[in-house]
């Protein structure tokens, strides 16, 4: 029987390893730009691009392409890209961020590219990219980068997607990563009202307290209101007679437009749009009422909101709510730097709180754009935690890691005792991993590694632990007391975000992703040398009843790289030991849950 179990599991170790061996020797044949070997090249199913050459009739009051009009042709090309997928009419349900980088001249072309990410039950993440061109030089410059959210409907009833299936190393990234985005998206409304109540932010400023700007220009915000309204026509729809997306984003920026002009009395540049959800559709016939004003003005950039209202023409007192956005202009002087705003006066009552609001969210979008967008070489490796930014952290932690596990270069540097040991080498990162096979479930694997509480029973390199804040179910703070690895006696100490999550559907890996934080409860302290991990973690994939493939995985740092270099060279075999710990403590420990939590 014992031998039966020992043969199954040989057996199931060879055929995982023998698909892994083929999926990475499948990949290994495409370059990273996708080129296949022999040759051909390769293109995403779902890819749809668009070209087009910028004229007068699309410019805006400064001889530029106006982003009302490139928001239109980014909904189309993304929406074609959806319905190229899913075989059926697609409706946008939101877009994320758009912060744009360039402006674009008449005479210049736009290069847009959209593509599938990911589908979900009848939603996709698509990414749409845009770029521009100079006709007469051979200057290409990014604009910018967009994620929209498609539902495809048939007549008016949602419709379930197939998968897409990621081929490259970019479309594996952006497949993985795309799951842990939508989880921020489907909980943004409440983030952002959450962190809103919770915030401290300071009434208006008085006088005295204003930086440089020039006291005597104040603006009341009540002079910059715009009140507009639009009747949704044919050539406003698509083929389901609904409002196009990118119309009422256009519409949405010509309103927003005219408010920020009424505090600057200048022609403002809109930077960014802040991720926005369409919560109900619009159709031919419909009365749309778009209202705008400034929420705030700050030195060099105001943020305007703008709310859209539906109505049927005999149903004018029952308006439905169907869009909100909040967009961030700045006026720019002749050199292109952003001009000096005037000071804003906000209205009592919903003016004031506004205001409030507008402050909050530019902190929150700071915060966002730099841990969200920023380079995972360029960030550094411990982010002080902040309400208003956990949950751009928790993000970055989860899909730090899937990028780590999704690159295709990792090499097999060693095997022993069925434990298999990989490594990659990145211009600034020696990463590695260590695989095996455990004969337990795998929701229990994921329940037992993921409190960090436990890790001591079977690694040596944490003496203690102690949780020090559960931020959520699936995020927790930890403080971990580790011996010392380097010359330096002192024992080393780490606080430690772990984020853990669930499948989102059947290929996904349960995910469990640690990085470093730092907090103001617990500073470095002379007794201990403050240790740091920029991204390590386990995945944890179901094989089988029972059978579970668990991967450790970590981007060493400076601090470990010496020991993780001993160990990749065969020179100790800790990782070994240590890794083969963990399988007995997952053997010894797997009956030991409540049935209620194996469901998982
Ligand atoms: N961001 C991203 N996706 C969202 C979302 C948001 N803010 N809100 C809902 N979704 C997704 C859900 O995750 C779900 O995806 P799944 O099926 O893959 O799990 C899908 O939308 C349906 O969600 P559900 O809650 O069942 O439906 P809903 O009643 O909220 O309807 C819309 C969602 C988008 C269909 C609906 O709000 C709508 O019709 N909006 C207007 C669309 C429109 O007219 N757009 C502009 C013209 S094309
Ligand atoms: P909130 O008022 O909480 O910000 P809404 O969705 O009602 O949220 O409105 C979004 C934005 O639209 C507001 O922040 C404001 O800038 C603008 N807005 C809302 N109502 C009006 C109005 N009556 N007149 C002008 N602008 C408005």
């Amino acid at each position: 029987m014992i031998q039966n179990v020992g043969n199954q599991l040989r057996r199931g170790l060879a055929s995982v390893f023998s698909s892994r061996t083929s999926r990475k020797s499948a990949s290994r044949a495409e370059d990273k730009d996708g080129i296949m070997a022999d040759g051909e090249d390769y293109r995403n199913p779902t890819e749809v691009q668009m070209s087009q050459l910028v004229l007068p009739c699309h410019t805006n009051q400064r001889d530029e392409l106006s982003i009302g009009q490139l928001l239109k042709w980014i909904d189309t090309t993304a929406c074609l890209s959806a319905e190229r997928h899913a075989g059926c009419p697609c409706v946008t349900a939101s877009m994320d961020d758009i912060y744009f980088e360039h402006t674009i001249s008449v005479g210049q072309v736009v290069n847009i590219k959209a593509k599938v990410n990911r589908a979900f039950n009848s939603s996709m993440e698509v990414g749409i990219q845009v770029t521009s061109e100079d006709m007469c030089s051979e200057k290409k410059w990014v604009v910018c980068k967009a994620l929209a959210t498609f539902v495809a409907q048939r007549e008016f009833t949602k419709v379930k997607l197939k998968q897409i299936t990621p081929r490259t190393e970019e479309e594996k990234t952006e497949h993985s990563v795309a799951a842990e985005r939508r989880r921020m998206r489907l909980f943004y409304a409440d983030t952002i009202e959450d962190l809103l109540a919770n915030c401290v932010i300071q009434d208006a400023p008085s006088c005295a307290d204003l930086d440089s700007r020039d006291c005597s220009h104040v603006v009341p915000a009540e002079s910059t209101r715009v009140e507009s309204v639009e009747l949704v026509l044919p050539p406003h729809a698509n083929h389901q007679g609904n409002a196009f997306g990118g119309q009422i984003m256009a519409w949405m920026e010509n309103v927003a437009t005219i408010a920020a002009s009424r505090l600057c009395r200048a022609l403002p540049t809109l930077k960014a749009i802040e991720m926005f959800h369409f919560r109900g559709p619009s159709q031919v016939g419909d009365r749309l009422v778009f209202k705008a004003i400034v929420n705030n003005a700050f030195k060099n950039s105001m943020e305007v909101g703008v709310c859209v209202e539906a109505y049927r023409q005999e149903a004018e007192a029952h308006r439905r709510h169907i869009n909100s956005a909040f967009m961030t202009f700045v006026v720019l002087d002749a050199d292109n730097q952003p001009r000096m705003l005037p000071w804003i006066r906000p209205q009592p009552g919903d003016g004031e709180r506004r205001y409030r609001e507008a402050s909050a969210r530019r902190k929150i979008r700071l915060d966002r754009r730099y841990i969200v967008s920023c380079k995972q070489t360029e960030m550094p490796l411990s982010v002080p935690w902040d309400p208003s930014n956990q949950v751009y952290l928790s993000y970055n932690n989860v899909s730090s890691l899937k990028m780590l596990v999704a690159k295709d270069n990792w090499v097999l540097s060693s095997e022993i005792n069925q434990v298999r040991l990989y490594t990659l080498e990145d211009d600034k990162f020696l990463s590695f991993h260590m695989e095996m096979l455990v004969q337990v479930d795998a929701a229990q694997a994921f329940l037992l590694l993921s409190d960090l509480l436990r890790r001591p029973e079977w690694d040596k390199h944490y003496w203690r632990v102690e949780l020090v804040q559960q931020v959520d179910e699936d995020d927790a703070i930890y403080h971990v007391i580790s011996p010392a690895l380097s010359a330096d006696p002192k024992p080393q100490d780490f606080v430690i975000l772990a984020s853990r999550r669930k499948p989102c559907d059947n290929g996904d890996p349960y995910v469990i992703a640690l990085r470093s934080v730092t907090l103001p409860t617990h500073q470095e302290t002379k007794d201990y040398r403050r240790g740091e991990t920029l991204c390590s973690g386990f995945c944890i994939w179901r094989e089988g009843d029972q059978l579970t493939k668990v991967s450790y995985y970590n981007q060493a740092t400076p601090g470990l790289l010496n020991y993780v270099t001993t160990n990749v060279a065969g020179l100790s075999s800790e990782f070994l030991t240590t890794f083969k710990a963990c399988e007995q403590f997952l053997l010894d420990n797997r009956n030991d849950l409540a049935p209620s939590l194996q469901t998982l």
